[in-house]
This record gives structure tokens, sequence and C-alpha cells, in this order.
């Protein structure tokens, strides 16, 4: 069998235009993984039905492991990494460690970045439909749905008070 032809992508990850030459059928989350060596986005099922590899494109969380990477060219990526600065981590990421909002952590990741992405929509998403879309797309199997949602309490009592 033949293998797939390679091409050349240009998309904009956290800010930075790069150019990752893959064939066109790979998926985001390997991009991501392997040719920009942004490991902070899980692999977790890689069937879309865990929420680890989750990313925002153009904003929105989007699961980077069944987003084949001719649907991102000259797009928007933001990964968990885009969300530090001066590799010091964003207000979110400071809040979830604060309440020790983790056990092992591997779907954290995941989860900060739908949250940003719901917080960031104008107007932001409120508490149900935060719930909802956590539930809906993403998996925990330890503990630690109280802290997180303790959380994102915090975050988005935050987010009011420095928007009154
Ligand atoms: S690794 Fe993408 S949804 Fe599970
Ligand atoms: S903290 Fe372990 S899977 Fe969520």
């Amino acid at each position: 069998m033949a293998d797939a032809v390679e091409k050349t992508w240009s998309l904009k990850v956290n800010g930075a235009a790069v150019n990752v030459t893959a064939a066109e059928d790979t998926s985001l989350l390997m991009a991501l993984r392997q040719d920009l060596n942004l490991k902070g986005t899980r692999i977790g099922c890689a069937q879309g039905n865990c929420g680890a590899c989750t990313v925002l494109l153009d904003g929105r969380p989007i699961q980077s492991c069944t987003t084949p990477l001719y649907m991102v060219a000259d797009r928007n990526v933001v990964t968990v990494e885009g969300l530090t600065s001066d590799g010091a981590p964003g207000r979110l990421q400071l809040i979830f460690l604060d309440e020790q909002a983790a056990q092992c952590g591997y779907c954290i990741n995941g989860i900060i970045m739908t949250v940003t992405g719901l917080l960031s929509q104008t107007p932001p998403a409120d508490r149900h439909e935060i719930v909802e879309t956590l539930d809906e797309r993403h998996l925990c199997r330890c503990g630690a749905q109280g802290r997180i949602l303790r959380a994102i309490d915090r975050a988005m009592a935050d987010q009011a008070g420095s928007q009154s």
C-alpha cells in the first residue's frame, strides 16, 4: 500500500506561526506532541471520548485527537502551554494548583482548556453550561471532581470581580 502523501501545513500555535510536514489525516494531537514537542496536550483514548487532548481552535475547545491537520491550516491553536506567561502558570492554572484540583492530573490540562474557552466566550458560559460540557466531554477517573468544581467556582468569581 502506498504511503500517505505528506504536505506542509501552516498554522498558528500559541501565537507563533509554525509549519508541520505530515499527511493530511495526521491528527492535530500528534502534530502538537511529535512535531512541535508540546506534550502538555495529553493522549488519552485517541477516539474523541475522554477530553484529555482538548485545545482551543479559534478560541473554541476541540478534541485534537479527532481533528485532522487539514482542518486547522491557517487557524489559531492554543494549547495549555499557551496559557502560561514567561513560563509561569496562567490565572486559571494557578487556581487549579491552589485548590489542588487534580489527583493524577492526567485529565486536567484538557479540562483547563475547555474551561478557558467557555469563560472566554461572549458572554462567558454559566456554571450549568460548564458542568454540562465537562460531563459530556471529559473523563476524570480520579476523585478530583469536587476540587475541580471548587476551582471553577473560584475562577468564575474572579472573572466576575474583575469585570465589575
Ligand atoms: S485523547 Fe482525545 S478525546 Fe481522548
Ligand atoms: S485527576 Fe486523574 S483522571 Fe482526572
